[in-house]
């Protein structure tokens, strides 16, 4: 199994960091974890051109979803950020233009983990979490197969505790 894991949080050391090498820790096979804040990251310029071939923009994020294509499990994180995930994890979200518009291109089947992390201790924003399995996962023929969420989780390694307990008793 080839699994790519992709840190949204700008914080090294943080919950999204602690929890996602946890969880690839537990995964046999290859396994690759990015740290996106440190890599080139482009906006889709919606320029059209995936529509005639490949992805002309030269960056990173052109080659994180060429890894994500090739992986047959995808780990997704993010700290919540106003309600949101963080505009580096929307960013690679957002050139999954390049496989919708390219009908040689395909996503089909790539399994998903998601982790998300946030400070406030409610259930909040478990339905914009939950949105995410449909759009972008499910449209583009992707499953989420688990999410995990750390609630309450302000500082670095704080509250995290029965996230990581979900990720020990996990099966995967
Ligand atoms: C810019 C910013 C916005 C945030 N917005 C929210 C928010 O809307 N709701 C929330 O519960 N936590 C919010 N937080 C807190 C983070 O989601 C929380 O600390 C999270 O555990 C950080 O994960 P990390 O350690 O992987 O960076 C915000 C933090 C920052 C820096």
């Amino acid at each position: 199994m080839k699994t790519l894991a992709l840190i949204g949080s700008p914080r090294k050391d943080g919950n999204c960091d602690i929890l996602v090498n946890k969880l690839a820790e537990k995964l046999d096979g290859e396994k690759e974890v990015l740290f996106l804040n440190e890599l080139n990251l482009g906006y889709c310029d919606a320029c059209q051109s995936c529509q005639k071939g490949d992805c002309i923009k030269d960056d990173d994020t052109r080659d994180i979803v060429a890894k994500i294509e090739d992986a047959d499990l995808l780990i997704f994180s993010s700290p919540i950020y106003f309600g949101q995930m963080t505009a580096q994890a929307k960013t690679v979200i957002d050139r999954f233009y390049m496989i919708s518009q390219n009908p040689e291109r395909s996503l089909e089947g790539t399994k998903v983990i998601q982790v998300f992390t946030q400070a406030n201790p409610t259930d909040a924003f478990d339905a914009y979490i939950k949105s995410m399995e449909t759009m972008p996962f499910a449209f583009l023929g992707m499953e989420v197969i688990e999410t995990i969420i750390a609630r309450g989780a302000p500082g670095k390694g704080e509250g995290i505790e029965d996230a990581l307990k979900k990720i020990e008793e996990l099966e995967i």
